[in-house]
Formats: structure tokens, sequence, C-alpha cells
């Protein structure tokens, strides 16, 4: 006998449970963004394998799922969305009156080792603004991230937004005694600081060359940064050094500037946060689950020259990402997941009565639409009708499988209400049922079910 087939590694099957909790937060998703002024876009599920090689950083690049194809050109399929949103602007030039407000909902790929929180997956939602360097742009997108957690339910004490500055970072660390040219390699070991025990550090410090004031610097990064901020002690002791005094004053007074009322307790300049990306180069942050238990939930920044580096004009540019994965797990255990399941029948159809064709009837009635030629829109859809299958005339039956189906309503056609030429209506929520009329029924049923007319 052969194995079952399984589905690839970190890849998800969505049953219509999954499904309905995945179109709950993407809708979340839109409905914010577009609050926000953000319009919709998309790109190709993969690009030239160049494009991500360009700027991403190495991190993002050994993750890559990437083929030849059958013309010898090499592709790989997006682990982010970014490159493609630069490489779109990039195209069209100067041609787009500024600032550009894109969102995006893609499926991204990365062939990472599969855990709590990271899939090879998952989807992701991208916020971007394009052709303003100020402040005010850094502080749209930080709102619009926030308002999307509040929006499901999570308040300022369940996320922490830690955020950090590429340019002012550098001139602090150099400040400390970093040598210039090691400035990479010291962004690359602090992001990888707090994942690596002792010894692991170490081994990486001297691989990587680093002088031993260098090593030892680092080092009390690494211990300081797993401390509370009041103890890190040693640390500010070195931030109030006078030959980095202006620096790190900058950077404070970045931090009131950045702050929203909405954020103010919870948002914190971290010294130890450098995002793995290479393409950022000013403001970067980070938004964690606040009980420290899960991976980063979304994460953003400045990349002003990625545009130009893809050939376009000179293009500031500020956006973060937000997958699904993570989001899901922090909305699950603060029982912030819908209880009910989502996208039942606004009706379910009960026919006790002899004539069998009237489920079809109503049914065909009810789901129909009303479209505007002159607009060329539908001005009011059709409402979503379920009903039974079988045979049954049995309403206390019938009445359980419209439960099961999680139906917000029931039309119930019986034989001696339909002498009167009533129909019943019942409210499957309250179970209280009225009679109305057959010639106004439709007309109720779409108003009951929250439709005002074209
Ligand atoms: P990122 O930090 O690599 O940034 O990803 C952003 C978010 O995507 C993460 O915080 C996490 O929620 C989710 N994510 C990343 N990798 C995985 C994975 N393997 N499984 C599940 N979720 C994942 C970027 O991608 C940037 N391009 C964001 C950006 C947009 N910067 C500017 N604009």
């Amino acid at each position: 006998m052969t194995d079952l087939f399984q589905g690839p590694k970190g890849t998800r099957d969505f049953l219509p449970s999954a499904m309905a909790v995945r179109r709950y937060i993407e809708d979340a998703w839109r409905r914010v963004s577009t609050r926000y002024g953000f319009q919709e876009v998309d790109g190709p599920t993969f690009e030239s394998l160049e494009l991500y090689k360009v700027k991403s950083g190495d991190e993002i690049v050994s993750q890559l799922f990437s083929f030849t194809d059958r013309g010898g050109r090499d592709l790989a399929l997006r682990p982010e969305f970014t490159p493609t949103v630069a490489r779109m602007v990039a195209q069209l030039g100067g041609g787009l009156p500024k600032p550009i407000k894109w969102f995006a909902i893609p499926r991204c790929y990365r062939a990472e080792q599969p855990q709590k929180g990271r899939l090879r997956e998952f989807i992701q939602w991208n916020v971007d603004f394009i052709g303003d360097s100020s402040l005010a742009a850094d502080r749209e997108c930080l709102s619009v991230c926030a308002a999307l957690l509040f929006e499901m339910g999570l308040t300022a004490d369940d996320f922490n937004i830690s955020w950090n500055h590429r340019d002012l970072m550098a001139e602090l660390l150099v400040g400390l005694g970093i040598r210039t040219d090691k400035l990479p390699d010291t962004f690359y070991v602090l992001d990888r600081l707090q994942k690596l025990n002792d010894s692991e550090r170490d081994k990486l410090l001297v691989s990587r060359e680093f002088l031993s004031s260098e090593q030892e610097l680092l080092g009390l990064f690494a211990s300081e940064m797993s401390k509370p901020k009041a103890e890190q002690l040693e640390l500010n002791k070195r931030l109030s050094a006078p030959q980095v005094r202006d620096t790190y004053e900058k950077i404070m007074q970045l931090q009131d500037q950045l702050a929203l009322p909405e954020l103010a307790y919870n948002f914190q300049w971290d010294i130890g946060l450098v995002r793995g990306l290479a393409y950022y180069t000013g403001f970067v942050f980070e938004v964690a689950d606040a009980r420290g238990e899960n991976r980063a939930v979304a994460g953003g920044g400045r990349y002003d020259k990625l545009i130009e580096i893809l050939g376009g004009k000179p293009t500031p540019a500020v956006g973060f990402g937000m997958g699904d994965v993570v989001l899901e797990i922090l909305l699950s255990e603060r029982g912030l997941l819908p209880v009910k399941p989502l996208g039942g029948p606004d009706v379910f159809i009960i026919n006790a009565s002899e004539n069998a064709g009237l489920t079809g009837l109503w049914a065909s009635r009810l789901r129909r639409s009303t479209f505007d030629h002159e607009r060329k829109i539908t001005v009011q859809s059709g409402l979503r009708v379920e009903h039974s299958y079988k045979a049954s005339k049995n309403i206390g039956k019938l009445l359980q499988e419209a439960a099961h189906s999680h139906a917000r309503f029931a039309l119930i056609l019986a034989p001696d209400e339909l002498e009167r030429n009533v129909v019943k209506w019942r409210d499957m929520q309250s179970r209280t049922e009225i009679e109305w009329p057959v010639h106004q029924a439709e007309t109720l049923i779409r108003a009951a079910c929250g439709q005002t007319g074209g």
C-alpha cells in the first residue's frame, strides 16, 4: 500500500473553518488599509532571482525557493513583497502622483525551518507609503499597524513596538568604537545576538574578525539587551559618554516625535533592533507579543534607496509587513477569534409542504442580485440561502439542520400557513417566530437580513 500524500512541509490546507478565519483577518487588513487611504495592488508570485539578491540580504536569499524556467531564466517564489513594490514604482518612473499609498496581501514563500509562527508559505499584509520622506509617513505606517491590532480586539497591553534608526545606530556604534568598515558585520551580528548562546556568539564574533574591544562591546550589548530597560546600567553609562551623547539625544527626540498617543507606553527604542533585510535605510520597527512568547507579528521601516537601486528615480519609501500566522496565534491565545463560525447562511429554507418545487423557487428568488446597467454595478446582492437536500418534512429535524448550518434565520413553508397565504419567519438565535404575507415576504426577508435596497 502506498503512503498517503502529505502537503509539503510548512504549508497549510485551508478547510472551511480555517478559510473563514483567514478571510476574517484579510477583511480586517483591507478595511483598515482603505480607511487610511491605501489602495490595493498585487504582482507576480515569482520574480527574477536577481531582484531578491540585489538588496534583501543574505538571510532571505538563503531561504528562497528558486528555480530555472525552460528558457534558462533564474526565478524565485516571492519571499516578501517589498522588492516587487519597488520594481513596480521604478518601472513607472515618476509617472504617479506622490505620495503613493499601496497595500497588498500576497502569499509569500520562505524555506525556513517550520516552527510556531513561521511557515514556508504564509500570507503577508504589506502597507507601503512611497514618495514622502517625512516623519509623518513613518508615523502613518505605525498608526495603520496599531489600528489593525486594535481593530482585532487587542489592546496596547498585548503588544510592544520596538524601533530603531539604522543611520543613527551606525553613528552610535562608530562613536562607541566599532570600525566603520565593520558596520555591516555588526548589524548582522546584532540581529543574531539574542538568538545565540554565549559560545555560539563568541565563535561568530571571532569568525567575523572583530577586534577584542569590539567583541567586548557587542558582548555587553548581548548581556544588557536581555535585561529590562531600567537595569541596563552599563549600557546607559556608555550611551551618556561625550562622544555619543549628541546621537543619543537625537534618538530620544525621535522617540518623542514618533510616539503616537495611542502607543504611549508600549513604543520603545531598542538598540538591539536591526531587522534582517539589507535595504532598510533609517527608521525600522517591529511589533512583538507583549508576553514575549511569539515571533514578531509585524516589521518594517524606511527603504529610501531601493527604488533607485532597481533603476528608478530616487524615491523615499517606508512600509511594513504583517504575517497571518503569528497574528492568528496571538488572537487565538487571547481568545479573540470569533466564537461563531463565520460565513453561515442568512436564510435556511424549511419546506414542509407537499410542493417540493417551492424550495428551489424561494432559494433562487432570494439569491438573486440586482444589477444596475447604467452604473455597471450590483446594487443589491443576493442573500446567502441554504436548504435541506433530504426529502423530510419534519420541521423539528429540519430546524436542527438549519441550526447546524449556523443560519441566522429560517423561512418555514408549512402547509397550514401556505393555505392562509403566509410564511413563517424564525430568528434562529432568539427562537422567535412571526408570520408574513407571502406577497410581502421577499421584501421583508431582505430587510431583516440587512438589505436596504438599491
Ligand atoms: P519581515 O520582517 O521579513 O519584513 O516580515 C514581516 C512579517 O511577516 C513578520 O513579522 C511575520 O509576521 C511575517 N513573516 C515573515 N516570515 C514568515 C514566515 N516564514 N512564516 C510566517 N510569517 C512570516 C518584510 O517582509 C518586509 N518586506 C516588510 C516591509 C514592507 N518593509 C517595508 N515594507
